[in-house]
């Protein structure tokens, strides 16, 4: 367990939540949001010294909250191994998953490495899944668990030039559903489809050259995740985040597939994002 650990508990009551991408701009919302109700913790990320640096600031605003964190790449199983063991050396049992975790990469499929398509198909559909089981061993599951995994409304068409990304939290958002239904009466199960959020600065100019659209349809990281939180806690399905988005969503649905492929292959060719 890290030297930073500020409490290890092993008071049966006790249940954390495990957040992925904890360091990141919805996964610090979440964590926020979390901290602000007196969730329990249990953080992590790919780098340690920026775990510490949230973890440090949670200590300054809730000292008494009970905050682990433990440092891992979620598209290395032997990292993901060591997470879980790191959890039960401190006999953490968990209440909640939040998978934040997620790499963005838009551009041409062809112009891809092997490795790239690996990392983002591992971090944003192989790391959720694995994650889900492993937390499931370590919770009650007794209709008190919750499990929120982050997908997007990108999944909702498939997407060209963010291809792997929309078909990644496609898939994300089906494994999630059926996983709702298997676990009725064991867990709730939910799949959060955001639309845009500012976080990163790529992601803020992304917005801005959408122009009016960007304005209204991007919502803060804050209130992403509390929709996200509410959503789980009333066991819903899906839950796509704000009035623009859903109305996006409906507008768009009788439009023919081919349309809509066209439509967004125009748009989407001209924006690049990478991610490591
Ligand atoms: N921003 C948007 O417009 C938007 C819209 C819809 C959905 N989403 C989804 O929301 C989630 C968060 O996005 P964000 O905007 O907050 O971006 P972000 O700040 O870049 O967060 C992504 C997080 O994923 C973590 N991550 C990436 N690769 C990892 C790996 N191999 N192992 C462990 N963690 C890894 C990063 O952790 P470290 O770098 O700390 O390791 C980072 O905290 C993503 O799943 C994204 O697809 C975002």
């Amino acid at each position: 367990m890290n030297d930073l650990t500020l409490k290890i508990t092993d008071t049966p009551d006790v249940r954390y939540t495990l957040v992925t991408g904890a360091c990141g701009g919805l996964g610090g919302a979440f964590t926020q949001l979390l901290a602000q109700k007196g969730e329990p913790l249990f953080l992590t990320g790919r780098s340690g010294e920026r775990l510490k640096v949230v973890v440090r600031r949670l200590k300054e605003e809730y000292p008494d909250l009970p905050v682990l964190f433990c440092a891992c790449d979620l598209t290395d199983a032997r990292s993901r191994a060591a997470l879980f063991a790191c959890a039960d050396e401190a006999h953490v049992r968990f209440r909640r998953l939040v998978y934040v975790a997620g790499a963005d990469i838009q551009k041409p499929f062809s112009a891809y490495t092997q490795a790239k398509a690996v990392f983002q198909a591992r971090v944003n559909f192989e790391g959720a899944v694995t994650c889900m089981l492993a937390v499931s061993e370590r919770c009650d599951m007794d209709g008190t668990a919750e499990f929120l995994t982050v997908g997007s409304v990108s999944g909702i068409y498939p997407m060209p030039y963010f291809a792997l990304y929309s078909a990644t939290k496609k898939a994300l958002e089906q494994f999630s559903s059926a996983l709702r239904t298997e676990w009725r009466g064991k867990a709730k199960v939910t799949c959060l489809l955001p639309g845009a959020i500012p976080t990163r600065p790529d992601v803020i100019e992304n917005i801005r050259t959408q122009g009016v659209w960007g304005k209204l349809a991007a919502l803060p990281p804050e209130k992403v995740a509390k929709a996200g939180l509410n959503a789980v806690r009333r066991n819903r399905r899906t839950v796509i985040v704000g009035f623009w988005n859903k109305i996006m969503r409906f507008a768009t649905a009788l439009a023919p597939l081919s349309v809509k492929m066209r439509w967004i292959a125009r748009r989407w060719s001209k924006t690049e994002k990478d991610a490591f």
